[in-house]
């Protein structure tokens, strides 16, 4: 059995980390095993940190707030992964803009956003798309580039806007993601291409 696995970079909450982990870490499909072999965040007061010491996975705490500069803690996040070596890296709400040097050393990333892209870009995703007059809404799973929310989309989910309170709107979206983003993990690592 060939083992394929991910480094997964968080910052907050930590369910698209969890819900990754329960699907994927140490299961085997069609004689592809998958490990999650650590875990990063820039936050050290993360619930993820919690969660994923629970499935036993190793996390790694690199404080965004010890470095002088973006490009000094990409520095520091490059090394880390690079340790590992993996397979593929995952970016479960890692709440950091990255910088070239994460870019032009990382080509095997991928983010999950919450929104159907290329609309509503950054940080208040979510609550854009509600706002907006769109009639459907959605998720996207797109490899990491050096501009923010840009690089090649892989998978996107959507589902039709009915009446729905933002409360309601916005755990639609999660599910979506929750659904998605092990899929996509998934097929590229049993296939061994983002095509
Ligand atoms: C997700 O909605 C993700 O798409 C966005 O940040 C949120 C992270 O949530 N980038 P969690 O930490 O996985 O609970």
């Amino acid at each position: 059995m060939s083992i394929k696995s991910l480094v997964i970079l968080f910052s907050g909450e930590g369910t698209n980390l969890e819900n990754i982990i329960k699907k994927l870490h140490k299961k085997e499909f069609n004689g592809v095993g998958i490990e999650v072999a650590l875990a990063i965040t820039n936050n050290p007061n993360a619930n993820g940190i919690k969660r994923a010491k629970r499935y036993g996975v190793d996390v790694k705490i690199i404080d965004h707030k010890n470095f002088a500069t973006r490009e000094e803690f990409d520095k520091a996040l490059v090394t880390a992964i690079k340790i590992v070596d993996p397979n593929l890296v995952v970016l479960a709400g890692f709440m950091r803009i990255l910088t070239p040097i994460f870019t032009s050393n990382i080509k095997n990333a991928i983010n999950i956003h919450p929104s159907l892209l290329p609309l509503f870009k950054g940080a208040n995703a979510i609550e854009a798309s509600f706002k907006s007059q769109m009639r459907v809404a959605g998720v996207t799973v797109h490899m990491v580039s050096k501009e923010l929310d840009s690089g090649k989309i892989l998978d996107q989910c959507c589902f039709h806007r009915g009446d729905e309170s933002f409360e309601e709107f916005k755990k639609k979206i999660h599910q979506l993601e929750y659904k998605l983003y092990p899929e996509v993990i998934k097929k590229i690592l049993l296939k061994d291409t983002f095509d």
